[in-house]
Protein backbone atom coordinates (compact mmCIF):
# COMPACT_ATOMS: atom_id res chain seq x y z
CA UNK A 1 0.00 0.00 0.00
CA UNK A 2 1.28 3.89 -1.02
CA UNK A 3 0.85 6.87 1.25
CA UNK A 4 0.66 10.17 -0.45
CA UNK A 5 4.40 10.28 -1.55
CA UNK A 6 3.90 6.80 -3.20
CA UNK A 7 5.76 5.16 -0.49
CA UNK A 8 5.25 1.21 -0.22
CA UNK A 9 5.03 0.17 3.30
CA UNK A 10 5.87 -3.51 4.52
CA UNK A 11 4.65 -3.74 8.04
CA UNK A 12 5.95 -6.44 9.21
CA UNK A 13 9.64 -5.94 8.05
CA UNK A 14 8.97 -2.37 9.88
CA UNK A 15 7.69 -4.13 12.87
CA UNK A 16 10.98 -6.85 12.59
CA UNK A 17 13.39 -4.56 12.00
CA UNK A 18 12.57 -1.18 12.47
CA UNK A 19 11.46 -1.14 15.77
CA UNK A 20 14.52 1.32 16.55
CA UNK A 21 11.92 4.43 15.30
CA UNK A 22 9.37 3.95 18.06
CA UNK A 23 11.90 3.03 20.87
CA UNK A 24 14.34 6.01 20.29
CA UNK A 25 10.66 8.36 20.82
CA UNK A 26 9.66 6.62 23.72
CA UNK A 27 10.53 9.95 25.64
CA UNK A 28 7.97 11.80 23.19
CA UNK A 29 5.54 9.70 24.93
CA UNK A 30 6.52 11.60 28.47
CA UNK A 31 6.82 15.02 26.76
CA UNK A 32 2.82 14.67 25.91
CA UNK A 33 2.16 13.22 29.78
CA UNK A 34 -1.05 11.64 28.51
CA UNK A 35 -3.46 11.38 31.21
CA UNK A 36 -6.24 9.34 32.43
CA UNK A 37 -8.81 9.60 30.62
CA UNK A 38 -7.80 12.37 28.13
CA UNK A 39 -8.71 11.58 24.50
CA UNK A 40 -5.75 11.22 22.27
CA UNK A 41 -4.73 10.61 18.35
CA UNK A 42 -2.07 9.18 17.37
CA UNK A 43 -1.80 10.33 13.71
CA UNK A 44 0.54 8.23 11.71
CA UNK A 45 0.28 5.25 13.93
CA UNK A 46 2.24 2.67 12.29
CA UNK A 47 2.07 -1.12 13.60
CA UNK A 48 0.67 1.00 17.06
CA UNK A 49 3.36 0.72 19.31
CA UNK A 50 3.65 4.07 20.61
CA UNK A 51 -0.40 4.38 20.90
CA UNK A 52 -0.16 1.18 23.24
CA UNK A 53 2.66 2.79 25.16
CA UNK A 54 -0.27 6.25 25.89
CA UNK A 55 -2.90 3.48 26.04
CA UNK A 56 -0.80 2.38 29.12
CA UNK A 57 -1.25 5.58 31.19
CA UNK A 58 -5.14 5.38 31.22
CA UNK A 59 -5.81 7.72 27.96
CA UNK A 60 -8.49 7.06 25.77
CA UNK A 61 -6.02 6.43 22.21
CA UNK A 62 -7.22 6.12 18.69
CA UNK A 63 -4.44 5.27 16.37
CA UNK A 64 -4.71 6.15 12.63
CA UNK A 65 -2.99 5.71 9.52
CA UNK A 66 -2.83 5.84 5.91
CA UNK A 67 -1.91 2.60 5.35
CA UNK A 68 -4.02 -0.62 5.53
CA UNK A 69 -1.26 -3.33 6.22
CA UNK A 70 -0.08 -1.13 8.92
CA UNK A 71 -3.44 -0.78 10.78
CA UNK A 72 -3.80 -4.58 10.20
CA UNK A 73 -0.23 -4.65 12.34
CA UNK A 74 -1.36 -2.45 14.89
CA UNK A 75 -5.27 -4.11 15.30
CA UNK A 76 -3.01 -8.14 15.69
CA UNK A 77 -0.72 -6.42 17.99
CA UNK A 78 -3.22 -4.90 20.21
CA UNK A 79 -6.44 -6.27 20.15
CA UNK A 80 -8.08 -4.23 23.04
CA UNK A 81 -7.21 -0.71 21.49
CA UNK A 82 -8.59 0.90 18.23
CA UNK A 83 -7.07 1.74 14.90
CA UNK A 84 -8.33 3.29 11.73
CA UNK A 85 -7.47 3.28 8.08
CA UNK A 86 -7.70 7.21 8.06
CA UNK A 87 -5.73 9.93 6.08
CA UNK A 88 -4.36 12.92 8.00
CA UNK A 89 -5.37 14.47 5.72
CA UNK A 90 -9.29 13.37 5.87
CA UNK A 91 -9.03 12.74 9.64
CA UNK A 92 -11.54 14.71 12.00
CA UNK A 93 -12.50 13.60 15.51
CA UNK A 94 -16.28 13.71 16.93
CA UNK A 95 -15.20 15.14 20.03
CA UNK A 96 -12.57 17.56 20.65
CA UNK A 97 -9.30 15.87 21.40
CA UNK A 98 -6.87 16.57 24.42
CA UNK A 99 -3.75 15.65 22.37
CA UNK A 100 -2.84 15.03 19.43
CA UNK A 101 0.42 12.60 18.98
CA UNK A 102 2.60 11.67 15.83
CA UNK A 103 5.85 10.11 15.55
CA UNK A 104 8.07 9.93 12.29
CA UNK A 105 5.39 10.39 10.52
CA UNK A 106 4.23 13.99 9.67
CA UNK A 107 7.65 14.31 7.36
CA UNK A 108 5.82 11.45 5.31
CA UNK A 109 2.80 13.90 4.66
CA UNK A 110 4.15 16.65 1.87
CA UNK A 111 1.08 18.87 2.15
CA UNK A 112 2.00 20.43 5.77
CA UNK A 113 -0.36 22.96 5.52
CA UNK A 114 -3.58 20.54 4.89
CA UNK A 115 -2.24 18.29 8.10
CA UNK A 116 -2.35 21.21 10.25
CA UNK A 117 -5.36 22.14 9.41
CA UNK A 118 -7.33 19.24 9.94
CA UNK A 119 -4.69 18.97 13.73
CA UNK A 120 -6.26 22.25 14.62
CA UNK A 121 -9.64 21.48 14.20
CA UNK A 122 -9.55 18.67 16.30
CA UNK A 123 -8.01 19.75 19.42
CA UNK A 124 -9.71 21.63 21.94
CA UNK A 125 -8.80 25.05 22.70
CA UNK A 126 -5.78 24.09 24.84
CA UNK A 127 -4.91 20.80 23.44
CA UNK A 128 -1.78 19.63 23.22
CA UNK A 129 0.20 18.91 19.27
CA UNK A 130 3.21 16.66 20.51
CA UNK A 131 5.36 15.45 17.40
CA UNK A 132 8.64 14.42 16.14
CA UNK A 133 9.15 14.28 12.54
CA UNK A 134 12.44 14.60 10.27
CA UNK A 135 14.13 17.86 10.41
CA UNK A 136 15.80 19.94 8.19
CA UNK A 137 18.95 18.25 6.51
CA UNK A 138 17.88 15.08 7.92
CA UNK A 139 19.73 12.21 6.26
CA UNK A 140 21.24 14.85 3.89
CA UNK A 141 24.62 12.07 3.27
CA UNK A 142 21.51 9.28 2.56
CA UNK A 143 19.76 11.48 -0.29
CA UNK A 144 22.84 13.10 -1.35
CA UNK A 145 23.71 9.52 -2.45
CA UNK A 146 20.23 8.62 -3.58
CA UNK A 147 20.12 12.00 -6.00
CA UNK A 148 23.58 11.34 -7.57
CA UNK A 149 22.60 7.77 -8.25
CA UNK A 150 19.87 9.03 -10.09
CA UNK A 151 21.10 11.15 -11.90
CA UNK A 152 23.58 8.59 -13.11
CA UNK A 153 21.10 6.85 -14.39
CA UNK A 154 19.67 9.93 -16.33
CA UNK A 155 17.18 11.42 -13.67
CA UNK A 156 17.49 14.89 -13.34
CA UNK A 157 17.11 16.39 -9.79
CA UNK A 158 13.70 18.43 -11.15
CA UNK A 159 12.03 14.36 -12.44
CA UNK A 160 13.12 13.12 -8.83
CA UNK A 161 10.69 12.03 -6.49
CA UNK A 162 10.13 14.75 -3.44
CA UNK A 163 8.59 12.03 -0.84
CA UNK A 164 10.07 13.61 2.68
CA UNK A 165 9.32 17.12 4.27
CA UNK A 166 12.10 18.20 6.46
CA UNK A 167 11.53 21.46 7.62
CA UNK A 168 13.93 23.72 9.84
CA UNK A 169 12.62 24.98 13.04
CA UNK A 170 11.98 28.14 11.55
CA UNK A 171 9.66 27.08 8.94
CA UNK A 172 8.07 24.98 11.06
CA UNK A 173 7.12 27.15 14.00
CA UNK A 174 5.82 29.47 11.42
CA UNK A 175 3.68 26.95 10.07
CA UNK A 176 2.67 26.04 13.72
CA UNK A 177 1.42 29.58 14.39
CA UNK A 178 -0.22 30.20 11.46
CA UNK A 179 -2.19 27.31 11.90
CA UNK A 180 -3.37 28.75 15.54
CA UNK A 181 -0.89 26.99 17.86
CA UNK A 182 1.43 28.41 20.31
CA UNK A 183 4.86 26.93 20.26
CA UNK A 184 6.18 26.20 23.80
CA UNK A 185 9.23 24.33 22.75
CA UNK A 186 10.75 23.07 19.95
CA UNK A 187 14.25 20.98 19.46
CA UNK A 188 15.72 20.35 16.16
CA UNK A 189 18.80 17.61 17.19
CA UNK A 190 21.09 14.94 15.20
CA UNK A 191 20.75 11.84 15.90
CA UNK A 192 23.02 9.74 14.25
CA UNK A 193 21.20 6.41 13.96
CA UNK A 194 22.27 2.61 14.37
CA UNK A 195 20.94 0.28 12.29
CA UNK A 196 20.46 -3.71 13.14
CA UNK A 197 23.39 -5.43 13.12
CA UNK A 198 24.47 -6.71 9.24
CA UNK A 199 26.05 -5.71 6.28
CA UNK A 200 22.63 -4.95 4.11
CA UNK A 201 21.01 -2.66 6.82
CA UNK A 202 21.32 0.54 4.92
CA UNK A 203 20.35 -1.94 1.57
CA UNK A 204 16.84 -2.97 3.90
CA UNK A 205 16.84 0.97 5.45
CA UNK A 206 16.47 1.92 1.63
CA UNK A 207 13.96 -0.66 0.51
CA UNK A 208 11.92 0.02 3.62
CA UNK A 209 12.11 4.19 3.15
CA UNK A 210 13.32 4.95 -0.15
CA UNK A 211 11.41 3.37 -2.22
CA UNK A 212 9.53 6.23 -3.85
CA UNK A 213 13.14 6.69 -5.30
CA UNK A 214 13.52 3.34 -6.92
CA UNK A 215 10.01 2.54 -8.53
CA UNK A 216 11.24 2.78 -11.96
CA UNK A 217 13.98 0.53 -11.58
CA UNK A 218 14.32 -2.71 -11.83
CA UNK A 219 14.91 -5.13 -9.45
CA UNK A 220 18.60 -5.79 -10.53
CA UNK A 221 19.18 -2.28 -10.99
CA UNK A 222 17.74 -1.46 -7.32
CA UNK A 223 20.41 -3.79 -6.32
CA UNK A 224 23.18 -1.84 -7.67
CA UNK A 225 21.29 1.12 -7.03
CA UNK A 226 22.06 0.38 -3.29
CA UNK A 227 25.48 -0.47 -3.57
CA UNK A 228 26.27 2.89 -5.09
CA UNK A 229 24.49 4.17 -1.94
CA UNK A 230 26.54 2.24 0.58
CA UNK A 231 29.37 3.02 -1.46
CA UNK A 232 29.09 6.96 -1.44
CA UNK A 233 28.26 6.86 2.35
CA UNK A 234 30.23 4.07 3.87
CA UNK A 235 32.91 6.70 4.78
CA UNK A 236 30.92 8.17 6.90
CA UNK A 237 28.17 5.96 8.05
CA UNK A 238 29.58 2.91 7.87
CA UNK A 239 31.10 3.20 11.63
CA UNK A 240 32.21 0.61 14.15
CA UNK A 241 31.53 -2.24 11.69
CA UNK A 242 27.77 -0.71 11.69
CA UNK A 243 25.76 0.57 9.37
CA UNK A 244 24.42 4.48 10.43
CA UNK A 245 21.64 6.69 9.38
CA UNK A 246 22.37 10.09 9.30
CA UNK A 247 18.72 11.47 10.68
CA UNK A 248 18.36 14.95 12.36
CA UNK A 249 14.52 15.53 14.25
CA UNK A 250 12.56 17.92 14.78
CA UNK A 251 10.52 17.63 17.86
CA UNK A 252 7.93 20.14 19.36
CA UNK A 253 5.20 21.04 22.16
CA UNK A 254 2.26 23.39 20.29
CA UNK A 255 -0.58 24.41 22.60
CA UNK A 256 -3.83 24.78 20.30
CA UNK A 257 -4.88 28.99 21.49
C1 LIG B 1 7.95 5.58 9.78
S1 LIG B 1 6.28 5.16 10.06
C2 LIG B 1 6.10 5.65 11.79
C3 LIG B 1 5.08 4.82 12.51
C4 LIG B 1 4.95 5.03 14.01
N1 LIG B 1 4.46 6.37 14.32
C5 LIG B 1 6.23 4.73 14.74
O1 LIG B 1 6.72 5.59 15.48
O2 LIG B 1 6.74 3.60 14.61
C6 LIG B 1 5.37 6.42 9.20
C7 LIG B 1 3.88 6.15 9.16
O3 LIG B 1 3.21 7.30 8.64
C8 LIG B 1 2.10 6.84 7.91
N2 LIG B 1 1.62 7.90 7.01
C9 LIG B 1 2.26 8.45 5.96
N3 LIG B 1 1.47 9.34 5.34
C10 LIG B 1 0.30 9.37 6.03
C11 LIG B 1 -0.92 10.11 5.90
N4 LIG B 1 -1.09 10.99 4.93
N5 LIG B 1 -1.91 9.88 6.80
C12 LIG B 1 -1.75 8.98 7.80
N6 LIG B 1 -0.62 8.24 7.96
C13 LIG B 1 0.38 8.44 7.09
C14 LIG B 1 2.64 5.64 7.17
O4 LIG B 1 1.61 4.82 6.65
C15 LIG B 1 3.49 4.99 8.25
O5 LIG B 1 2.78 4.03 8.98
Amino acid sequence: MTTDAGQQWDAAAYGQRFGFVAQLAEDLVGLLDPQPGERIVDLGCGTGTLAAQIASRGADVLGIDADPAMIDAARAAYPTLRFEVVSAYDFTADAPLDAVFSNAALHWMTRPEDVLRRVAAALRPGGRFVAEMGGGRNTELVSAAIRDALARRGIPPERQARPWYFPTPAEYATLLERHGFEVRALWHFERFTPLAPGDHALADWLTMFASPFTGDLTAEDRAAFHAEVEDATRHALYVDGRWHVDYRRLRFVAVRI
